[in-house]
Order: C-alpha cells, then sequence, then structure tokens
C-alpha cells in the first residue's frame, strides 16, 4: 500500500480515540449498519480531501464498510491530527508492520509543495487511473482536476503572473508536471461520476464553475443541508472556536472584547461562544439581514475601523478575503489575537503583514506566532492565518461531525448508485434524507418526538412522517 503521514507508531492511540468518537457518531454507525448488506458503495473509487481527523477516520471507515475504496489526504496543511492519519492507515486489522487500511496522504504542517503533492497522490490509483468519486472540503481536489483538464484541451499550462499568490503558483508548477499529450487530468475527469462538497467556500466554487459552464460532473452541495450548515457550521464552531483560542493562548475570555467578521452560520456560533465566556462581542457585517440578526441577538454591529483599535479577539469568518488587513493590524492593541475560521487564509492578509518593513515574526509555539512592528507593538496571529480550530485545537466534535458526515455518505450513494438522475449541476439532498439524519441523532440526545396526528398533518398539509417543511423553509 502508498501512503506518507507522520508516524505509524501512532496508530494505537488514533485507534482508541476513533473507538470512542464511534459512540458519538451515531449517524454515521447506523448507516454503517442500515447498508451493511446491500454494499452501496462497492465499485466506488472514493478520493476524499477533507481535514484528516479523528472523525473524518470514522467517515472513512464508513465508506470501507459500504463497500468503498478509499484514498484520502487532508484540505489544509494544519489540520491532520497524525494519531488519525496513522489509524486509518494501519486499519482496525492490522499492525504498524503490516498496515491494512487506507492510503492516507497528510500530515499536520506540511508545506504547500507537499499538500499538492498529497493531492496529486490521492487522485492517482496504482496503475495511474483516477478515482470514480471525489469528496471535497473547499474545492481542492475538484480544482486540481479541473485546471488540468482544461490546460490539456487549450494544450499548455499558462505561466503564473508575479503577483499571483504563491500557492497558484505552485498548482500551476504541479501541473505542467503532470499534464500530458495522452490527457492524464482529462481521463480522470471523465472517470468521475460526482463530487460531494462538505463547505460553504466550496459549494460557491461549484456554482461558479456550474455558472461559467466549466462544471465537468454533478455535485452534491452537502454543506446546504440543514443538518450541516445550521449545525457544524453553527454549533460546531460554537465549541472549537474557544477550543482553537485556549489550547493556542489560554487567554481569558471574559471581559475582553471580541470583534467578529461575518454573522453567517460560523459567526452566529462564533459570537454566540464568546459571549457565553463573556466576552464583549462586536460583529461586523456587510448583509444588512445578518446585521439586523446579530443587532436582534444583542451584539454591537459596526465596522472594523471603528473597533480595531479596541478590541483584545477577532475572528474573521466570512468566506471571503482581504477582511483584516496589515493595515488593521498595524493598529490593534498589544498582544491583540488575530484569528480566522473561515476556509481560506486569505481572509487575514499574511502576505501583507509579512511586507511591513521592519516586522519582526516569531514563532511562541507551532501555529501561534507573535508579529513585532517597529514601534514595539506585537500582535498575535494563530495558525498563519488558515482555520484556527482545526490549525490550534481538533476541530468540531464528533457527534456534530456525525450529522454533517452522514450527508456525506448519503450523497456519495445518491451520486454513485443514481448518477443517471443527476446531470452535471448542483444539487442538495432532498428534505426527507436531511430529516433522517437528524433523526438518527435523536436517540442519543434522548429526545422525544411528538408524532403528528393523520388530522393534524391534513390541517397543515404534510405526510405524518414528513417531510415536514416546504423546501424555502429557513429554520
Ligand atoms: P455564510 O455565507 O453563512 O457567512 C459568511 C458571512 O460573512 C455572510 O453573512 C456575509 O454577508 C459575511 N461577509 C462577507 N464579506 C464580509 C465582509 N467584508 N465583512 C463582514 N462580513 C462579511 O458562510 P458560513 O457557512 O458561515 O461559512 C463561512 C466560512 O467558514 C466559509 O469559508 C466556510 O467554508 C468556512 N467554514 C469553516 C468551518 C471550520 O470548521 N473552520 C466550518 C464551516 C464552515
Amino acid at each position: 500500500m502508498d501512503f506518507k503521514v507522520a508516524d505509524l507508531s501512532l496508530a494505537a492511540f488514533g485507534r482508541r480515540e476513533i473507538q470512542l468518537a464511534e459512540h458519538e457518531m451515531p449517524g454515521l454507525m447506523a448507516v454503517r449498519k442500515e447498508y451493511a448488506e446491500s454494499q452501496p458503495l462497492a465499485g466506488a473509487k472514493i478520493m476524499g480531501s477533507l481535514h484528516m481527523t479523528i472523525q473524518t477516520a470514522v467517515l472513512i471507515e464508513t465508506l470501507v464498510a459500504l463497500g468503498a475504496e478509499v484514498r484520502w489526504v487532508s484540505c489544509n496543511i494544519f489540520s491532520t491530527q497524525d494519531h488519525a492519519a496513522a489509524a486509518v492507515v494501519v486499519g482496525p486489522n492490522g499492525t504498524p508492520e503490516d498496515p491494512q487500511g487506507v492510503p492516507v496522504f497528510a500530515w499536520k504542517g506540511e508545506t504547500l509543495e507537499e499538500y499538492w503533492w498529497c493531492t496529486e497522490q490521492a487522485l492517482t490509483w496504482p496503475g495511474g487511473d483516477g478515482p470514480n468519486m471525489i469528496l471535497d472540503d473547499g474545492g481542492d481536489a475538484t480544482l486540481l482536476v479541473h485546471k488540468g483538464a482544461e490546460y490539456e484541451k487549450a494544450g499548455a499550462v499558462p505561466s503564473a503572473a508575479e503577483d499571483d499568490p504563491e500557492e497558484w503558483k505552485i498548482i500551476l508548477d504541479l501541473l505542467r508536471r503532470t499534464v500530458s499529450d495522452e490527457g492524464r487530468w482529462t481521463k480522470i475527469a471523465s472517470g468521475i461520476k460526482g463530487v460531494t462538497e462538505e463547505t460553504t467556500t466550496g459549494v460557491h466554487r461549484l456554482y461558479e464553475m456550474f455558472k461559467a459552464g466549466t462544471l465537468l460532473f454533478p455535485a452534491i452541495n452537502v454543506n446546504d443541508s440543514v443538518t450541516k450548515s445550521k449545525f457544524d457550521n453553527k454549533y460546531g464552531c460554537r465549541h472549537s472556536v474557544i477550543d482553537g483560542l485556549n489550547r493556542a493562548t489560554d487567554v481569558l475570555i471574559g471581559g475582553k472584547v471580541a470583534v467578529v467578521c461575518g454573522y453567517g452560520d460560523v459567526g452566529k456560533g462564533c459570537a454566540d461562544a464568546l459571549r457565553g465566556q463573556g466576552a464583549r462581542v462586536i460583529v461586523t457585517e456587510i448583509d444588512p439581514i445578518c446585521a439586523l440578526q446579530a443587532a436582534m441577538d444583542g451584539f454591537q454591529v459596526t465596522t472594523l475601523e471603528d473597533v480595531v483599535g479596541i478590541a483584545d479577539i477577532f475572528v474573521t469568518t466570512t468566506g471571503n478575503f482581504n477582511i483584516i488587513t496589515a493595515e488593521h493590524m498595524a493598529r490593534m492593541k498589544h498582544n491583540a489575537i488575530v484569528s480566522n475560521i473561515g476556509h481560506f487564509d486569505n481572509e487575514i492578509d499574511m502576505a501583507g503583514l509579512a511586507r511591513v518593513p521592519g516586522i519582526e515574526k516569531t514563532e511562541v509555539k507551532p501555529q501561534v506566532h507573535t508579529w513585532k512592528f517597529p514601534d514595539g507593538k506585537q500582535i498575535i496571529v494563530l495558525a498563519e492565518g488558515r482555520l484556527m480550530n482545526l490549525g490550534c485545537a481538533t476541530g468540531h466534535p464528533s457527534f456534530v461531525m456525525s450529522n454533517s458526515f452522514t450527508n456525506q455518505v448519503i450523497a456519495q450513494i445518491e451520486l454513485f448508485t443514481k448518477t443517471d438522475d443527476y446531470p452535471i449541476g448542483v444539487y442538495v439532498l432532498p428534505k426527507h434524507l436531511d430529516e433522517k439524519v437528524a433523526r438518527l441523532h435523536l436517540d442519543a440526545l434522548g429526545v422525544k418526538l411528538t408524532t403528528l396526528t393523520k388530522a393534524q398533518a391534513e390541517y397543515i398539509g404534510v405526510a405524518v412522517e414528513g417531510p415536514y417543511k416546504p423546501d424555502h423553509y429557513r429554520y
């Protein structure tokens, strides 16, 4: 088996944590049981690009239990939990000397070159074939396949412009080495039945490609299952934003002024958590609806410029770029904590910060750095501007990820087994499946659901067994 992880001797520790996580992931375990016999993913070759954590290990082993062959990478250079990666490679029945699990190419602290090399490895089955399904988080695997196929069609890989981001130059270099006259990426693209995408940012990329007419295979937008974005993005971040701050800095949050940029699902979870710790939370927004929601929830809403000099903690949650600029950071208080929990690192202008004349960067510990300005004042930047809950802590806990990943497994089964029902486009799972995911998580929390009477169901115009809401309902 080909693979590359940090240290296989961590596998036993990883396995013990996987066993604890399985208990906290009732949705995934129920799906394993439901499909154990029918093996709906037999023949599926799934390439996954999603944070290689303990929770993801349970997802991977669920896909395998349903018949799939799997190869995996992390979708961020800092988010791998090395014991999880080791346990997945070794597998439940293997040993470090005789690994029998799934090929994983991921370790905590990859360089960007290594990150894209890993992505290429996971997209390449032994013998040179590609996967027939992608499970993506943020869209990097989907992007590589699309760009490779696009440049093969054009007959050349373009040169990077000097001011292109470093990462884009690395991607172009990789493609220059790997596009081929025989159409390596074109073949991989044509063999893919579909992609299921985990997060807001990746979904945004898919809709853009579909609009531009460049999308090469159908996609299921897992993010916009209600049981994903209204749970993982919100309640997951409500947990892991604090975990990231605590593990990175251990600063007392109570009494501090915290600024949350963006009041979407992630922003709502973060603002709630920071308030729960006793911080005075200020929100910034561009959308009047979300701004009004924040105000009604009791938060001050203003611009970053107004409060940049008085806040102690900053968290960006927008999925947009250049939210906190170098000029903002120069105006912050001494030891202000600057962090991002959105998918990509460009929410904070780290490149601009590095260009400030005379700026001095010091590593306090991995993923925690001070940046000292020439006037002696410094700020603390978490995870180099990458998502701090996975860079500085261990991401979301198992129970909430069970909701997200049960959607992922159901979406993989949908696209793989009903390919003809999904012409190229971007789809969300039907509501009855969304409700099914929620249902699978009720018992574990001791929730007792009220059952509609037939007369009540008729009165509100739904079936007794659901779905209970129209598609336009917003929860
Ligand atoms: P969303 O679209 O619900 O929320 C983003 C909010 O930011 C919107 O309300 C938007 O109006 C606002 N916004 C955009 N530009 C802004 C600006 N310049 N200033 C202030 N506000 C601005 O998206 P969601 O689901 O909250 O996701 C946000 C990001 O977090 C995405 O990149 C997503 O992929 C990522 N994500 C990260 C997770 C993690 O564990 N770290 C988990 C889930 C999502």
